[in-house]
């Protein structure tokens, strides 16, 4: 099984995504955690540069390139050999991020659907949980979280960028309803663990959790 984490940031995602690993451990579910962009030795020395806004310069497409290129190692040297090995795969941003961040900055969407194409050979994950916040909620939270820490080349964008982040995500969430739920990221991280860990067990139908 296959499960990514979205949202934008300051949605608690990355506490949530340790919530999720602490309850397979503890059912004793073979899994790995990963998170992009990264998630391979090749990769993670493109997420350097991303984060850095390296690519900004070259444009929106080329920047979503980057992203995509950066994802095409990671699913080949670590996503799909554990999955192949019957483990849960859980990935913290995947390409609904690209969908979302890079038309955003102006890259072209039915570029950025080739690029999926291009990219994960038609390989989707089997569960993504959005995590949606209001802004100011999720505002609090980054300067709580940052506390003097270095802010990345995303983190820069302005006020408004980060609210149509949010609403590309809800949107996704509507056009793809299958494999997407919006969970509500509000309340505290055990009510949101609880929240998200409801779905995940919809998607394990033939294990007793008990
Ligand atoms: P990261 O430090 O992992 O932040 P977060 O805790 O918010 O996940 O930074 C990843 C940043 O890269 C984040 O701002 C979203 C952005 N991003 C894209 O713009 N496109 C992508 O395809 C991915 C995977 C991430």
């Amino acid at each position: 099984m296959f499960i990514t984490f979205e949202g934008g940031e300051g949605v608690g995602k990355s506490t949530q995504v340790k919530r999720l690993v602490d309850r397979l451990e503890q059912f004793q579910i073979p899994f790995i955690l990963t998170r992009e962009p990264g998630g391979s030795p090749l990769a993670e020395r493109i997420r350097t540069l991303l984060l850095d806004g390296v690519f900004k310069q070259c444009g929106p497409e080329v920047e979503a390139v980057m992203f995509a290129a950066a994802r095409s190692d990671h699913l080949k040297r670590t996503i799909l050999p554990a999955l192949n090995d019957g483990k849960v795969v859980i990935c913290d941003r995947f390409f609904d991020s690209t969908w979302v961040y890079q038309t955003l900055t102006g890259a072209n969407e039915d570029f950025l659907k080739t690029l999926r194409e291009e990219a994960t050979n038609g390989v989707d994950p089997h569960l993504t949980i959005i995590l949606d916040l209001d802004e100011k909620t999720a505002a609090e939270r980054i300067v709580k979280r940052r506390a003097g820490a270095a802010v990345d080349r995303f983190e820069q964008e302005n006020a408004e960028f980060h609210s149509n982040v949010r609403s590309r995500f809800r949107m996704l969430a509507e056009q793809e309803p299958t494999r997407c739920v919006l969970i509500d990221a509000s309340g505290t991280a055990d009510e949101v663990d609880d929240r998200i860990w409801d779905v995940v067990k919809l998607n394990f139908p033939s294990y007793s959790f008990v």
